[in-house]
């Protein structure tokens, strides 16, 4: 488990109120994130965890501002980056946080480089946008990023199309992008789950240095909680739209309060908590156009009663940072 540090108490870098995000479908309103609240210190790596459709990439799509439009939108909330809110900010203003303070690295290296741009090209994008800078500055810039994420002769890779890479060279070339402009916050939304197992803990162990190097502040989405136990320092597992339990990383392995965070867990092999996905729960998560009265997990909760199905759970406080949505808590 991770014994870097944990920034509890520093001021929080984002922080994130009571955001909801919502797809408008024939179907009906699909609820994707509905009232999440969080904070992310600096220097701190917060871990967000639950299964498929439970709303972690709308969640930091929305953190960017790029939720899939015309559908998608953010119906409410706050979004403070150093106590500005980016919700209130226009769409041009928005673009100069975007790279420059918040960066995303998403799953699939593919469909984040464009196959007709060489790599010098697409890193140097956004340090022209945001530093400004040109000619030989603008190409030893893109060259140091790829130096950071470790890519071997940089200066030659500069103009190598994403075709010509290996898979964990592209990651990692998505990652130098995402890092070109010395963002304070980086998401990374299953950014290793594409890789093969040596890849994946080459790059962990780089995010890992530039995260102590630059002191970034790190978003983890992973189904994998053997990620979660390396990396994070705390973690918020979600649950159709809603975070249900948040704590500290050790705090939620030896104490987990919620019956799904404990269904989550006891899914996973016990000896080092990898797993690919967690769908071995019985049942499946709920429709997010038609989610069941009360609590959305009772209809897979063992513990479930008459007062679960009816009414929505407290956030109840287990220990300091350690919270729980839900009317009959585990006893750790
Ligand atoms: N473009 C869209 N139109 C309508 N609904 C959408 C759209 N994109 C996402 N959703 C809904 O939002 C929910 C949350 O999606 P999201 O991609 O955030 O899930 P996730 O937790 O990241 O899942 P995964 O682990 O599979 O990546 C989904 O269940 C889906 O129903
Ligand atoms: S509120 Fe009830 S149904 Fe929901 S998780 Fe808690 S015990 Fe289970
Ligand atoms: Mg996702």
């Amino acid at each position: 488990m991770t014994t870097k540090p944990v920034a509890q108490g520093a001021t929080p870098l984002l922080q994130v109120d009571d955001l909801r995000t919502y797809f408008f479908t024939r179907w009906g309103v699909v609820k994707s994130v509905d009232g999440v609240s969080f904070s992310v210190g600096r220097g701190e790596i917060f871990g967000l965890v639950g299964e498929s459709g439970c709303g972690k990439s709308i969640t930091c799509l929305s953190l960017m501002r790029l939720v899939p439009q015309p559908a998608g939108k953010i119906v409410g909330g706050r979004i403070l980056f150093e106590g500005r809110d980016l919700l209130k900010l226009g769409e041009s203003e928005m673009r100069r946080y975007r790279g420059r303070h918040i960066s995303i690295i998403l799953q699939d290296p593919m469909t984040s480089l464009n196959p007709v741009f060489t790599v010098g090209d697409q890193i140097a994008e956004p340090v022209r946008l945001h530093q400004r800078a040109r000619g030989r500055d603008l190409w030893d810039r893109a060259a140091s990023a790829l130096r950071l994420l470790r890519i071997p002769d940089p200066e030659t890779r500069l103009g190598d199309y994403p075709h010509q890479m290996s898979g964990g060279m592209r990651q990692r070339v998505v990652g130098a992008i995402a890092l070109a402009c010395e963002p304070h916050v980086l998401i990374a939304d299953e950014a290793t789950t594409a890789l093969d197992a040596t890849i994946q803990a080459q790059y962990l162990a780089l995010l890992q240095e530039v995260h102590e190097k630059k002191g970034l502040s790190i978003i983890f989405v992973t189904h994998d909680f053997g990620i979660v136990a390396k990396m994070c320092h705390r973690v918020a597992v979600m649950y159709a739209g809603k975070i249900v339990e948040m704590a500290s990383v050790r705090e939620l392995f030896d104490h987990p309060a919620h019956p799904y965070t404990v269904a989550l867990l006891d899914a996973v092999p016990p000896l080092d908590y990898r797993v690919e996905r967690l769908a071995s729960i019985e049942g499946q998560p709920p429709q997010l156009y038609k989610l069941p009265s009360g609590c959305s997990f009772s209809p897979r909760c063992p513990r479930s009663d008459s007062l679960c199905v009816r009414e929505s759970p407290p956030q109840v406080t287990v220990d300091g940072g350690h919270w729980a949505t839900c009317w009959r808590l585990v006893d750790a």
